[in-house]
């Protein structure tokens, strides 16, 4: 086989033959085909796009290029959940311990934000002591004793993805649909979950700006995880606007502990009690009352739990950033739109995320928002706070911010869009 007629192949419009896609993935996986070259056959991808029967080989090839986990001994149902990613998206961290407490088992391997999306094991290592890297026979042991475990995907769990996103990620091919739904379902067929839902986020904040584009992402997804044997539902949803009142790690940390502890914003709440009833359900767990469960006390006894089996102390003081700067309201008004990718994009600038893989982040870091879009605001009043431990980073979030807050005269009417857009199942 030889990698210039693949490429030759994918940039004259045509199919790859399943041959094709085996020997290229495994060659790239060992070295043999260059980066160069498998940056030349991602481009094309991109720009030809591929059908849903290579996208299944392809995605069948990363999950060969590396060992399969299996859960079949636990005596739980698995469930787990997939975000495209966004701006505030905690859900994870609610999540995760309250589909525990309902009887399901929820292996979460997740990973660490890039750009203006933040990422789950950032968040959760501003908890002091919290570890995320586990061997399998660690993660095993959590996932039996508590129920539920959140950890980072051991570098056995499809390699061949692996490099292929940190190679998409600088060559301008990250937001192609069929590398996007195979990066992320050969991981999640591989780490062996039962069932799976996936939450697609839509908006300025999110991959997918539009509705169709999300659709087809989702549909293609449901469509490669039900062909492995995962029961597999997606959930579109709205990220115009940041979830919850806060983005940044320990910020977000906060939020989601009292979201477990029966409070939170009302966004946060339903968006994850919609994922928990869908994983429930998913897993064959119908009867299982995740309201309950946040009202009793049971969720909240997973997560400290969890947070204890991985080495973090729940009760530990979260880290807060060493400078704050408020940012006000410039009218008097009705705030009709707060953007989540401008505000992503200054947590990101304050010190949340990162540029680079090896980048360190602030655990204190971000914005916590005072007002949500359909409220009433005065002119000077706080519309949010930043949140940094390098001050001289706050002129460059605030340019961020401009252009991305909306106010518009008292008395106009507003409708928020609905959190759960579209169901694909
Ligand atoms: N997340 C992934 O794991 N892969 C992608 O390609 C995009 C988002």
């Amino acid at each position: 086989m030889d990698v210039i007629s693949v490429i030759r192949t994918k940039r004259d419009h045509g199919r790859l033959t399943d041959e094709q896609i085996d020997w290229v993935i495994d060659a790239y996986t060992r070295g043999e085909v260059a980066d160069e070259q498998m940056s030349a056959l991602a481009m094309a991808i991109l720009l030809n796009g591929m059908d849903r029967a290579e996208i299944a080989r392809w995605t069948a090839a990363m999950i060969a290029s590396g060992e399969r986990m299996d859960f079949a001994s636990l005596p739980r149902p698995t469930a787990d959940k997939h975000s495209t990613g966004g701006v505030g998206d905690k859900i994870t961290l609610p999540l995760a311990p309250l589909v525990a407490a309902c009887g399901a088992a929820v292996p979460q391997l997740s990973g660490r934000g890039l750009g203006h999306t933040g990422g789950t094991l950032d968040k959760l290592e501003s908890i002091p002591g919290w570890r995320a890297l586990l061997s399998n026979d660690e993660m095993m042991g959590v996932l039996r004793d508590v129920g539920a475990v959140i950890c980072a995907a051991g570098d056995g769990l499809a390699p061949a993805d692996k490099k292929l996103y940190a190679l998409r990620d600088v060559t301008g091919t990250v937001e192609a649909i069929p590398l996007i739904a195979s990066s992320i379902m050969s991981k999640k067929i591989a780490e062996g979950t039962g069932s799976l839902v996936l939450d697609v986020k839509v908006g300025s904040g999110a991959f997918m700006k539009n509705l169709d584009d999300a659709r087809e992402l989702a549909s293609t997804m449901v469509g490669l995880g039900t062909d492995h044997g995962v029961r597999t539902v997606a959930l579109l949803t709205g990220m115009s606007t940041p979830l919850g009142l806060t983005a940044g790690n320990a910020l977000e940390v906060r939020e989601s502990v009292e979201v477990l502890a029966g409070g939170g914003p009302a966004d946060v709440v339903e968006l994850t009690l919609a994922l928990a009833r869908e994983m429930l359900d998913a897993a064959g767990l119908k009867d299982a009352d995740p309201e309950k469960a946040l009202r009793d006390g049971s969720a909240m006894d997973h997560w400290r739990r969890m947070i204890a089996a991985q080495g973090g102390d729940p009760d530990a003081a979260l880290p807060v950033a060493r400078e704050r700067h408020v940012v006000t309201a410039s009218a008097t008004g009705v705030l009709t739109g707060l953007d989540a990718y401008a505000v992503g994009v200054a947590a990101w600038r304050l010190g949340a995320g990162r540029a680079r893989k090896e980048d360190p982040v602030q655990a204190g870091a971000g914005v916590e928002l005072h007002a949500k879009p359909g409220e009433q605001v005065t002119a000077g009043q706080p519309l949010m706070t930043l949140h940094t431990d390098t001050p001289e980073r706050f002129a460059y979030a605030i340019e961020a911010l401009d252009g991305g807050v909306t106010i518009e005269a008292p008395g106009t009417s507003f409708e928020a869009d609905p959190i759960v857009l579209e169901r694909i199942a």
